[in-house]
C-alpha cells in the first residue's frame, strides 16, 4: 500500500483565480483525509479531516454555482446536477471511511477520490472557467 498525494500542478490550473484557489485547498484537504487513513491517525483527526473536506466542497460548489449564474453559463444546471451527485458520493465515501477505517483497499480509495476531484475539474470546471473568462473579456472590452 502506497500513499501518493495528489500534487497541485499546472495541469489543474484553469486561469480563473477564485476556482483555482478553492481547488488547491480541496487538493490539500483530500490529501489530509487520505493521509489520516493511510497513517491510521487518531479517529478525531480523520473525522475532522472528513468534515472539513465535505463542508469546503459544499461551499466551493455553491461559489461555482453562483459564478455560473452571474455569468449566465448555459450549462449551469447540468454542472449543478454533477455537483449534487459528487456531494452525495463524497458524503457516502467519507461516512464509510469513518465507520470502517479500512485500509485494505486504500489504493482503490485513493484512485477513486483523486479521480472524483480531478475529473470534475478537468472536464466540467474547465469548461465553465473558459466560458466565464470569455465573458469577462467581453465585458471588459
Ligand atoms: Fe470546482
Ligand atoms: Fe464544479
Amino acid at each position: 500500500m502506497t500513499f501518493t498525494p495528489l500534487i497541485w500542478s499546472k495541469k489543474l490550473v484553469l486561469g480563473y483565480p477564485s476556482f483555482d484557489e478553492d481547488h488547491q485547498t480541496l487538493v490539500q484537504m483530500l490529501n489530509n483525509v487520505l493521509m489520516a487513513i493511510y497513517a491510521k491517525l487518531d479517529e478525531t483527526i480523520l473525522v475532522t479531516a472528513c468534515d472539513d473536506l465535505l463542508l469546503f466542497t459544499q461551499r466551493h460548489f455553491q461559489r461555482e454555482e453562483l459564478a455560473m449564474k452571474r455569468f449566465l453559463y448555459p450549462l449551469k444546471d447540468e454542472h449543478t446536477s454533477e455537483h449534487n451527485e459528487l456531494s452525495g458520493l463524497l458524503a457516502n465515501t467519507l461516512k464509510g471511511l469513518v465507520q470502517n477505517r479500512d485500509t485494505s483497499n486504500f489504493e482503490e480509495l485513493q484512485g477513486q477520490l483523486n479521480g472524483w476531484l480531478t475529473e470534475h475539474i478537468l472536464e466540467h470546471d474547465k469548461e465553465a472557467a473558459e466560458f466565464i473568462l470569455d465573458q469577462e473579456d467581453i465585458r471588459a472590452s
